[in-house]
């Protein structure tokens, strides 16, 4: 294990059980229709590279990548889109991909955001849920695993732009952000 990390919280066998079945569970609900799968930069690639393969009906993807203004100074969720889509959504099935839900601020910008461009529906998809942390409601689609209120990193989750490429999702060890700025 990374000296940087304190346990594995989710091994990679057990998060693609949960990508299997999300997956099963996507293709069965849009049985007969297309799907848009919108994956937020950079934390939703890996996962959405997984669960990409196990749909089943067709499918299309696309990124968009956003950033949060300054918490301090701003805390309204109010987010810069830094990379927008390729093309128009209208009649769209969009199923948002993200890797985490924390404070749902994004999440929520990101869905009135799209929901404005006249897709046919948006729903939303996300491997990890840290409800304890939560601001503003958000209603989850499809949910891979419910976590306590702790940093966690690997799968494409970072800190720092760390640690991304690490296959099991770990817990950051707090002596790592406690010599931030150092
Ligand atoms: P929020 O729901 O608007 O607070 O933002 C969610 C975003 O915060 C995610 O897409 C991640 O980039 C980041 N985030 C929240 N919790 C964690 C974590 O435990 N590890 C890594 N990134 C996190």
């Amino acid at each position: 294990m990374h000296p940087d990390c304190e346990r594995i919280l989710l091994t990679e066998e057990k998060i693609r059980a949960k990508v299997t079945k999300l997956g099963r569970r996507i293709s069965s609900d849009y049985a007969g229709k297309e799907v848009l799968l919108i994956g937020i930069l950079k934390g939703a690639l890996i996962f959405l590279a997984d669960l990409v393969r196990e749909i089943t009906v067709p499918t299309k993807f696309d990124f968009m990548a956003v950033s949060s203004y300054g918490s301090s100074s701003k805390s309204s969720g109010e987010v810069r889109i830094l990379k927008d889509l390729e093309y128009g959504v209208e009649g769209c099935n969009i199923i948002i991909v993200e890797d985490i839900i924390d404070t749902g601020l994004t999440l929520n910008y990101l869905a009135e955001n799209l929901r404005s461009r006249n897709p046919a529906s948006v729903k939303i998809c996300t491997l990890l849920d840290k409800p304890s942390r939560r601001l503003e409601p958000v209603e989850i689609d499809y949910k891979g695993f419910v976590i306590r209120d702790e940093f966690v990193v690997g799968y494409g989750l970072d800190y720092s732009d760390r640690y991304r490429n690490f296959p099991d999702i770990m817990v950051l060890s707090p002596k790592v952000y406690m010599n931030e700025g150092e």
